[in-house]
């Protein structure tokens, strides 16, 4: 296993729209295990393919503080969805940013499993969040763009700064 560079925004390859996995093989099931040795390590509690610069529909999500309950979905599609909830989320591509985003309460999701056998599942409350933010990665969306452009400008101006800090520290 390895652990992965992850993207950091406004990088313009976090807009790159995922392209479906046609066959679930080992190179998939490799990519599945670097990507969760990189989330874990993050530590983080979901992960999109996209952020790890690679452009296939593969998400994966662990949201248990015991962090033993990963779970993966491969082209995932959400086939139906209701009720709002409103949670201040975080993104490992926009570090130290943690900003409310309105969502969906509830949705089902179809996608395949890392064997490549298809799965349903129906979730709420954070499970449901992560679901839908780490999605948005796959279509090239980063949740920040869901905020007014002056806060949009401020984490942008905020990051640029951070990084010239450490360019300078180092
Ligand atoms: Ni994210």
């Amino acid at each position: 296993m390895a652990i992965l560079n992850i993207l950091n925004y406004p990088d313009p390859r976090l807009h790159t729209i995922a392209k479906p996995i046609e066959v679930v093989d080992k190179s998939i099931n490799k990519l599945i295990d670097d990507m969760a040795e990189t989330m874990y390590s993050a530590p983080g509690i979901g992960l999109a393919a996209t952020q790890v610069d690679r452009h296939l529909q593969l998400i994966l999500i662990d949201i248990s503080e015991t962090k033993d309950s990963l779970k993966i979905f491969i082209n995932p599609k959400i086939i139906e969805s209701s009720g709002q909830q409103v949670y201040e989320e975080g993104c490992l591509s926009v570090p130290d940013v943690f900003e409310s985003v309105t969502r969906a309460e509830r949705v089902k999701v179809q996608a395949l499993d890392r064997e490549g056998e298809s799965f349903e599942l129906a979730v709420d409350g954070l499970l449901a969040i992560c679901i839908q933010h780490e999605m948005d990665h796959l279509l090239g969306k980063v949740f920040v763009e869901y905020l007014s452009p002056l806060k949009r400008y401020r984490i942008k101006t905020k990051i640029k700064k951070r990084t010239k800090e450490r360019f300078i520290k180092s």
